[in-house]
């Protein structure tokens, strides 16, 4: 599935997959989410390039890999993720592997078969296709009794969400937590903290439909921001003091700050949203310095896929976790353009294309 051009619909073509070089992988797609930010690709290009190859919350089996590649073998069930992570590098030994120094896709290009034109994946995976390569790193064994449409999500938007809360707000036992959006990723982030043993989950939503969902994901709490001052809401609903962890989850001005005001003294702010390039904030510094606490940025949930991918698996595989429930509905390929409408309109949580 390709990207031709700026807010051009998408379209199926044929694509060249060469064999896997030293330390790729082919994998076999089995099903592959449809995120936001293959939207925001589709509407803007990879760099302002087009054509590209879109989709990237994908699981499947791999088909094939290159020479040297011994943590993966063909046959295995795995998981996608944006890129591999050295697990040497000053960040990743400090536990912040997504701020690897020496992250790395695939070597080699997928071609267009028509016009032998080089096309880039979207975030290194381009999983909105019968087969992809990627560097084999990119691929973690999980346990294979799971669902692929319900393992592809663990790639982005739901681990972005559980790895806000559990590992970036480190929430813990008896924590009150607040959630401001709850789309896929916030739902994910109120999912994670009932893991985690939030005794407080408050969702904060200026959609109804949304709360609702929220709800069944284990928030205790709900709050329509539109009819009701959140930070003030959020307040009374703590004792009123505020939230132990803040997760915003929108990425606007308005919100990134209700989140600021939201925590409790001392409290964390996990932001997971992400901000246009205009986007400013202005806080009274008194404020950022009275208040204590930090104010921390989620990327892609902190996750190490080796080690959170498989342990979500086999919380969802135990009844622990239900992955299923961010799951909307299931999509042929030839679905992606209508699927994207659909989650312009706030209408899904989740899209899954199955291959
Ligand atoms: N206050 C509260 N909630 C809001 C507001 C607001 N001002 N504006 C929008 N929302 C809600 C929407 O109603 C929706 O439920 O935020 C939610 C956003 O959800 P999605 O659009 O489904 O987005 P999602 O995939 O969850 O991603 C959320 O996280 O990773 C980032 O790039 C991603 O910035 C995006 C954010
Ligand atoms: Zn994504
Ligand atoms: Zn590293």
């Amino acid at each position: 599935m390709i990207a031709p051009g700026k807010d051009e619909p998408v379209r199926i073509e044929t694509v060249v997959v060469p064999d896997p070089g030293p330390g790729e992988a082919v994998v076999r797609v089995q099903a592959c989410g449809v995120c936001h930010t293959d939207l925001h690709y589709k509407q803007g290009g990879i760099n302002d390039e087009f054509p590209f190859l879109l989709g990237h919350e994908a699981a499947g089996v791999v088909e094939a890999v290159g020479a040297g590649v011994t943590d993966v073998e063909p046959g295995d069930f795995v998981i996608l993720n944006w890129r591999a992570v050295c697990g040497k590098c000053r960040a990743c030994l400090r536990g912040r592997p997504w701020y690897c120094f020496d992250t790395h896709n695939a070597q080699q290009k997928m071609t267009l078969a028509s016009t032998g034109q080089e096309l880039s994946p979207a975030l290194g995976i381009g999983a909105f296709a019968e087969k992809t390569l990627v560097a084999a790193g990119q691929c973690t064994k999980v346990d294979p009794r799971v669902a692929p449409e319900v393992a592809g999500l663990l790639g982005c938007g739901v681990m972005a969400g559980i790895g806000a809360a559990i590992n970036t707000g480190n929430v813990g036992r008896g924590d009150s937590v607040a959630v401001i959006g709850c789309g896929g990723v916030g739902d994910a982030a109120i999912a994670g903290s009932q893991l985690a043993g939030a005794a407080t989950i408050i969702a904060v939503d200026i959609d109804d439909r949304k709360l609702e969902t929220a709800r069944s994901m284990g928030a205790t709490h709900t709050v329509n921001s539109r009819e009701n001052d959140p930070v003030e809401a959020i307040r009374e609903l703590t004792g009123g003091f505020g939230a132990d962890v803040v997760i915003e989850a929108v990425g606007r001005p308005e919100t990134y700050r209700q989140a600021f005001y939201a925590r409790d003294l001392a409290g964390t702010v996990v932001l997971v949203g992400v901000p246009t390039p205009e986007m400013k904030l202005e806080l009274p510094l008194l404020d950022v310095f009275g208040r204590g606490g930090s104010l921390k940025s989620s990327w892609y949930g902190d996750c190490l896929p080796s080690r959170d991918f498989p342990m979500l698996v086999d919380l969802h595989l135990q009844g622990r976790l239900d992955l299923g429930a961010f799951v909307t509905e299931t999509i042929q390929l030839d679905e992606v353009e209508k699927a994207f409408e659909r989650m312009h309109h706030g209408d899904v949580l989740r899209s899954v294309v199955v291959l």
